[in-house]
């Protein structure tokens, strides 16, 4: 596996590849948990050359996020990597990505603006920018995101497809604790009770495909008795909860077809957890 510390030396390793292999790429922010390697090992097995990043990317973080705290586990990473015969990782500095007088960024115009974009305004152009950035210098032919945040996945591929990038986005199910937790690198920050406390966040989704399942189209029942699962822990804190068309990301009032994607953050304590369900099992 090679260790590419620079995009100098990620564009010299990329130089080496047959230019007729596809490239298979996993942009993560390491602290790498079930949920990254099932992305990976999808990508090992479904491309000729596989290269995953760890970067902890400043522009996604507001200045009162968790940027210094944000867990780091290099070196299991790098043992997890070797093990699931990836290629190359690569590891920039953030100088190396952001010149000092770098004044571009990539920002979406619409579909930024809600759900997450609404409570973390700064979010979606630090993450569009950085992986435009990426896809600049890994010239991928596949990569691999998680539907466990969905509304990025969906970002990243409508920047694709309008920026045409000639590149497959795969989408890849979200991968749980056995109690229905996402997994996800915030939740170290999580106490054991804590933990297991925000089971309810998944309970609260699958009462909402239960409810659907069921026959109910009206989204304030749905939230309602999502809202009342997750206030059986009083150390969770309701961000928001959201049923929405997944290709406006506009609120529905009643679901009249099963393209909805029902989502929701909390925060525990200072820690902000998010989840979502496609009604229908549809993929996004
Ligand atoms: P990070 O949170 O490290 O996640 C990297 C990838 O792993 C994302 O595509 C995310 O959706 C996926 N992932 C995380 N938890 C998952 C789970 N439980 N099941 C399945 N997939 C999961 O997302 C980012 O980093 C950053 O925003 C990034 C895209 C790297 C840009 O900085």
């Amino acid at each position: 596996m090679e260790i590419l510390n620079s995009s100098k030396d990620l564009v010299q390793w990329r130089k080496k590849n047959d230019p007729s292999a596809m490239v298979g790429f996993v942009p993560t922010m390491g602290a790498l948990h079930r949920g990254h390697l099932s992305l990976i090992q999808r990508c090992v097995e479904e491309s000729d050359v596989s290269i995953v990043s760890i970067f902890i990317n400043p522009k996604q973080f507001s200045p009162d996020e968790d940027l210094n705290s944000y867990p780091k586990n290099i070196n299991a990473d790098l043992e997890q990597l070797k093990k699931l015969n990836v290629d190359a990782v690569f590891m920039p500095s953030a100088d190396d990505i952001y010149d000092k007088d770098d004044t571009f960024a990539v920002n979406e115009t619409l579909l930024s603006l809600k759900l997450e974009g609404k409570s973390r305004p700064h979010f979606f152009g630090g993450v569009l920018t950085v992986v435009s950035k990426l896809f600049n210098l890994v010239q991928p032919g596949k990569t691999f995101f998680g539907q466990k945040d969905a509304q990025q996945l969906l970002l990243v591929k409508k920047m694709v497809s309008d920026m045409k990038y000639p590149i497959d986005v795969i989408g890849c199910a979200t991968v749980r604790e056995k109690n229905g937790l996402a997994m996800s690198s915030r939740n170290e920050y999580l106490t054991k009770e804590e933990r297991e406390d925000a089971a309810v966040i998944y309970g609260a989704l699958v009462e909402a495909e239960k409810m659907w399942g069921g026959g109910c189209r009206n989204s304030k029942d749905i939230k309602g008795a999502m809202a009342n699962i997750l206030k059986s822990k009083n150390n969770i804190v309701v961000d928001y909860i959201s049923i929405v068309h997944l290709s406006s990301l506009n609120e529905v009032g009643k679901i009249v077809n099963g393209r909805v994607l029902v989502s929701l953050a909390v925060f525990i304590r200072k820690v902000r957890l998010i989840d979502n369900i496609v009604l229908g099992k549809n993929n996004i």
